[in-house]
């Protein structure tokens, strides 16, 4: 088994599939999850990423970095990367953190027009790490996690005029970051299919 790098714009499912994927051995490891977490315990360095997320903006390399890395144990388990890297420079620390393990990117290439709608609709379960959408997968109780029972949270991120930001930046790193693992280590997947198709996709490609 290899370690996976999802590449892919904001709601182009890498949470979701990250979330079936679990189910086969990987551990998900989330860089926007783990901010997430960071902006819930109050601290300062909370409240900065905070403002940054809510803008779209991205957090700092050397934050980033070091959530990820005290989060990784790469001896004793294979990892599905979501949302990291998210530049070059992120891409050459990726790289040197796994040294020598073999890892796949997967692009889950996507049309951004249409995944604008997804975003807009998608409502989630921090603590069980559940995804919904309300208009394609709804929890069967409005407004709480099917798992957890816990209430669902609209992200303050997935405003329509910060979602702009975010698929800007996403657009202007994207080349740079699949370019840099250079062609044999990437696998794109058609990510404007239905979540089944994609997973069947990914596995059929990269999981060997
Ligand atoms: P992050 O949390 O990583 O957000 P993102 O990359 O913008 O991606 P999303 O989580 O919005 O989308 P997704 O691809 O996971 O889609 P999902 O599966 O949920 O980052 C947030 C912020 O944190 C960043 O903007 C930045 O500020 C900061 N950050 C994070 N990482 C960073 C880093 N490395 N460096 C610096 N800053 C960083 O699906 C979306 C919706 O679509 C759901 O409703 C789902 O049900 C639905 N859906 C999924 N797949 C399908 C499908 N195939 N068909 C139909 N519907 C689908
Ligand atoms: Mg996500």
């Amino acid at each position: 088994m290899k370690n996976l790098i999802l590449v892919g714009a904001p709601g182009s499912g890498k949470g979701t599939q990250a979330n079936m994927l679990k189910n086969l051995g990987f551990i998900h490891i989330s860089t926007g999850d783990l901010l997430r977490s960071e902006v819930l315990t109050g601290s300062d360095l909370g409240k900065e990423i905070d403002s940054l997320i809510s803008r779209g903006e991205l957090v700092s390399d050397s934050v980033v970095g070091e959530l990820l890395s005290k989060n990784l144990d790469l001896n004793n388990h294979h990892y599905i990367f979501d949302g990291y890297p998210r530049n070059k420079s992120q891409a050459k620390i990726l790289k040197n953190i796994l040294n020598d393990r073999e890892y796949l990117v997967v692009y889950l290439k996507s049309d951004l027009g249409r995944i604008k709608g997804r975003i807009v609709n998608r409502r989630l379960a921090p603590g069980s790490g559940e995804i919904y959408n309300l208009l394609t997968k709804p929890p069967l109780k409005s407004g709480v996690c099917d798992v957890s029972g816990e209430a669902l949270v609209h992200r303050e991120d997935d405003q329509v005029e910060v979602v702009d930001r975010r698929f800007k930046l996403f657009v202007e790193s994207r080349d740079s970051i699949l370019s840099y693992f250079g062609h044999d280590s990437v696998i794109e997947v058609n990510a404007d299919n239905s979540p089944e198709f994609v997973f069947d996709e990914i596995v059929k490609n990269c999981i060997k």
